[in-house]
């Protein structure tokens, strides 16, 4: 298989779909054939995220030892329930697996591509695309993450944010209580970094006492590797920064940690785990990731881009999705093409703005 990021079209999507969906049904077997819930039959729930071909690198003297042990509280009530949540979407109350899949792929996967989407490069097509990459890197600027519709668990703001600067976690309202529980819940996983939140409630002692003596928070954060690490209320049915491509008057006091990433980082990167199973969302989400690469390009040279897992389940909602953003959204879209990923029923896509 080659494997590498697969620039799609208006024309070759159609074919690269009947590729990816012939893969799947030709492996019944192997593949799982559910909706996609990690588990529901219990609310509290363990998840172990470990590489399991580590036995045979320590033979190799080449482990890469990021181990994670979380537990979950999700909501099975409320996932089937319309008066919980009568106006809103329930998915986000219970884990998915397409976010398993993805960081199970980001953190042990061995393939190019992998270590692209990982450390990034700038990437030689018919044009030069630029990706910085996932993980942070010492001589770069800061890197910052914004999950869409993170849903309950907290795993990806957890494991992400020991290799970046900034997380920032988003969801619709409701949702948030859960999954801040679920982040306090498991903060321990979060090891290789300290953390800061204003929304979780949580400053580093040292940073709490350079605050009180006025100590400049760029360089505490750079002398101890802090992340900061915040949930935030967004829907993509309002969501709005811009209007007439100026920032809105009080955008500014709606999303602070918005505005802060477009102050602080250098890099930006849009995560989205299974948020496309229904064809009335992908208007509102992709207008959500244009509001954001308008606003982080505006006047500035941040580099920014959108990961999309899906969980492939209906092709022609799969199909009108990538559609929609090539021929309407007109974003530089690229399948990541990989044999590992390939063996799970899970899809993932590079969005980038167009280069001006
Ligand atoms: C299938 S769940 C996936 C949750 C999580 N990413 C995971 O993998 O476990 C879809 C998520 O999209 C969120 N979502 C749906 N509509 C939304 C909207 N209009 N604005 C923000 N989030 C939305 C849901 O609340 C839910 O958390």
């Amino acid at each position: 298989m080659n494997e590498k990021l697969f620039a799609l079209d208006e024309e070759n999507i159609y074919e690269h779909l009947f590729e990816r969906y012939s893969q799947l049904n030709g492996n019944i077997e192997g593949i799982k054939q559910d909706l996609g819930i990690h588990d529901k039959t219990q609310n509290v729930i363990e998840v172990d995220i470990q590489d399991t071909k580590v036995e045979k690198k320590k033979r190799k003297k080449k482990v890469r030892s990021e181990i994670y042990n979380f537990v979950i509280e999700q909501s099975l009530s409320s996932l089937g329930s319309s008066n919980d949540n009568n106006k809103n979407s329930t998915t986000g109350y219970v884990l998915w697996s397409t976010t398993l899949i993805f960081l199970n792929w980001l953190l042990y996967g061995e393939s190019d591509v992998c270590k692209l989407i990982r450390n990034g490069e700038a990437i030689q097509g018919n044009e030069v695309l630029k990706f910085d990459g996932l993980f942070q890197k010492n001589d770069s600027g800061k890197k910052g993450i914004i999950e869409l519709g993170s849903g309950i668990s907290g795993i990806l703001s957890i494991v992400m944010s020991n290799h970046v600067d900034y997380y920032v976690a988003t969801d619709q309202n409701s949702i948030l209580n859960k999954l801040k529980f679920n982040i306090r819940q498991n903060i321990l996983q979060l090891n290789m970094k300290k953390c800061k939140s204003k929304s979780l409630n949580f400053n580093t002692k040292e940073e709490e006492e350079d605050e009180q003596r006025g100590v400049d928070l760029q360089d505490s954060r750079q002398r101890k590797q802090i992340v900061q690490l915040e949930t935030l209320p967004l829907d993509w049915e309002t969501f709005q920064l811009l209007k007439n491509n100026q920032p809105l008057v009080n955008s500014n006091s709606k999303y602070p940690i918005l505005y802060q990433l477009k102050e602080d980082c250098s890099s930006i990167v849009i995560l989205a785990m299974d948020v496309i199973y229904n064809d009335y969302l992908i208007k509102p989400f992709l207008d959500t990731v244009k509001e954001l690469f308008q606003f982080y390009q505006l006047k500035s040279k941040i580099q920014i881009s959108c990961i999309v897992g899906l969980q492939l389940r209906a092709q022609d909602m799969i199909e009108m999705f990538l559609e929609t953003i090539i021929c309407e959204y007109q974003f530089v879209v690229h399948h990541v093409s990989d044999s590992m990923l390939a063996q799970t029923r899970c899809g993932v896509y590079l969005l980038s703005p167009q280069t001006k």
